[in-house]
């Protein structure tokens, strides 16, 4: 790389001098100005600096001296090499000289080869100097730029530090951060509602001691396990036996999370504890109300039950009873009266009689529909071989019924479940299915009876629950099968028709 030529300027009064060393100069190449004295060479030099200056001492006005005392003594200037011209071999004036700064002295009349010389040599060591001084600005510059980067860093630390001791602090679950040997190092203020503890009562002391006492041996190895392998993750999700342990000795269920943190002392973990005693009381009422809903909708179903079946026998055994009675009488009437009355009031008569007669088919439908006698009578597998084919009868959908008679019969109250069950699936296929086939089987297995109702209709999907409320056939279904210990099964998808299976255990034969 070729550096643009070195300007030197030349301050001398003698213009026989001046003009010999711009020739000199000029003829190796360098730049030159010209100041004929003291003050026009600062002038000159404020404008634009030299490379090198040589100066001469005896000068009107300023002399050398004062003129490299004012260069050497600014710092804009200061590092400009200086070239003295002494007349004579002097000591005083060299002294002089080197004490206003002057690096060196050339004597008059000048030597060529001693000024080139002198000039390359003071040149190179400036120029060594400036590229010392410029490296020297950029390291600076370099070491301005990473401290105030580091304390812009160190600010943020600090900042980000204060937001998590605040989120820490104030977390609204229990916050205990142990070290990798179980110590207790830092615990948030819920920490001490938690627990019950003084915050310094916490500090230092073994995790275990927030834990029943059946948990803290195995717990040594859970955390070795933990720290081989430190990933965030949650310890409660479907879990009920974690327990914590106040300073008052209660015991409480909770639910923790543990997230591992590197710290300066190798991986922290920080563990956040929820007291769940709130939770789970509420979730036992819930499942407590579940379960009182579902026995009174049992109770009503079996009182529903009695109630149908004794309005049922009433009717049997007044009313049918009474009926019967009636047709008797109306029968041995006729043969009672005279033959000229009887011709009066035949044609009545045989209307009583028909009218007795639809009464008494009335009555026996009413029945059948409060509760079939043949259920009870007969057993299931009657009951729903009279169902199935009233209803292929009211639907004119084609109804084939298999089965064989259950020996010893089922419970009471799983006959009748099974019957109202197959009773509901069957009204759902004539409102929803738009089936041409319906196949209902009661068979046994070893262990079980199982009814089996399946339709090739539209089908639905059964994961879908319907958007509005006013669906209560399936539900019902479900809730009736296991209020009596039936398990209920339903397989179902739109376009490949619909499946119910009823499955009741019964003692092994
Ligand atoms: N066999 C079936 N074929 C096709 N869709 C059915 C069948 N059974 C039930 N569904 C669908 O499932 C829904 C829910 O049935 P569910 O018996 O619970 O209620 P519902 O019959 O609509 O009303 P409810 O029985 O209370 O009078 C029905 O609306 C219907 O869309
Ligand atoms: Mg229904």
């Amino acid at each position: 790389m070729t550096s643009p030529p070195a300007t030197i300027l030349i301050v001398d009064d003698e213009i026989q001098n001046h003009k010999l060393l711009e020739v000199l100069l000029r003829h190796e190449g360098y730049l030159t100005l010209s100041a004929a004295n003291g003050e026009e060479a600062l002038a000159l030099i404020a404008q634009r600096a030299p490379d090198l200056i040589l100066l001469d001492i005896v000068m009107p006005g300023m002399d050398g001296y004062q003129v490299a005392s004012i260069l050497k003594a600014n710092p804009a200037t200061s590092n400009i090499p200086i070239i003295m011209l002494t007349a004579q071999i002097d000591r005083s004036a060299r002294l002089t000289g080197l004490n206003a700064g002057v690096e060196e002295f050339l004597t008059k009349p000048v030597d060529g080869a001693e000024l080139r010389l002198r000039v390359r040599n003071l040149l190179r060591l400036k120029e060594f100097g400036d590229f010392l001084q410029n490296h020297s600005r950029i390291l600076e510059q370099q070491v301005q730029a990473r401290t105030a980067a580091l304390t812009a860093e160190i600010a943020e630390r600090k900042h980000a530090e204060k937001r998590f001791h605040t989120l820490f602090e104030f977390a609204p679950d229990a916050v205990v951060m142990i070290d990798q040997l179980g110590i207790i190092a830092l615990v948030n203020r819920q920490a001490e509602t938690v627990f019950g503890y003084q915050r310094d009562e916490l500090l230092g002391q073994r995790l275990e001691i927030l834990m029943p006492e059946a948990f803290r041996l195995a717990h040594a190895d859970l955390r070795q396990g933990f720290l081989k392998n430190a990933m965030p993750r949650a310890m409660g999700l479907d879990r009920s036996d974690l327990l914590g342990l106040r300073k008052d000795g209660t015991v409480f269920p909770v639910d923790i999370s543990l997230s591992p943190m590197e710290s300066e002392n190798g991986i922290m973990v920080a563990a956040a504890v929820r007291d769940m005693t709130e939770l789970k009381r509420k979730e036992e009422a819930l499942r407590g109300y579940a379960t009182r809903l579902r026995e009174l909708s049992h109770r009503l179903r079996t009182v529903e039950e009695t109630e149908r079946r004794a309005i049922s026998r009433e009717l049997h055994d007044r009313i049918g009873q009474e009926l019967s009675t009636l047709g008797l009488i109306l029968g041995s009437l006729g043969a009672k009266l005279p033959r000229e009355s009887l011709r009066a009031v035949h044609k009545p008569l045989q209307d009583m009689q028909g009218l007795l007669k639809s009464m008494v088919a009335n009555v026996r439908d009413v029945m059948a529909e409060l509760r079939p006698p043949v259920l009870d009578d007969y057993g299931l597998l009657a009951a729903l071989r009279q169902l199935v084919t009233e209803f292929a009868k009211r639907s004119g959908i084609a109804a084939e019924m298999s089965g064989v008679e259950l020996l010893p019969r089922l419970p009471s109250i799983v006959e009748t479940a099974m019957y109202r069950i197959s009773q509901e699936a069957l009204n759902n296929i004539v409102k929803h299915a738009q089936a041409k086939k319906v196949e209902i089987s009661l068979y046994t297995a070893p262990d079980r009876v199982v009814l089996d109702i399946t339709d090739d209709g539209i089908g639905f999907d059964a994961n879908e629950t319907p958007p509005d409320q006013q669906h209560w056939g399936l539900i019902t279904m479900r809730e009736r099968a296991e209020a009596v210990g039936v398990v209920f099964h339903l397989e179902s998808a739109t376009g490949a028709g619909t499946r119910i299976v009823l499955e009741a255990e019964r003692a092994a034969t």
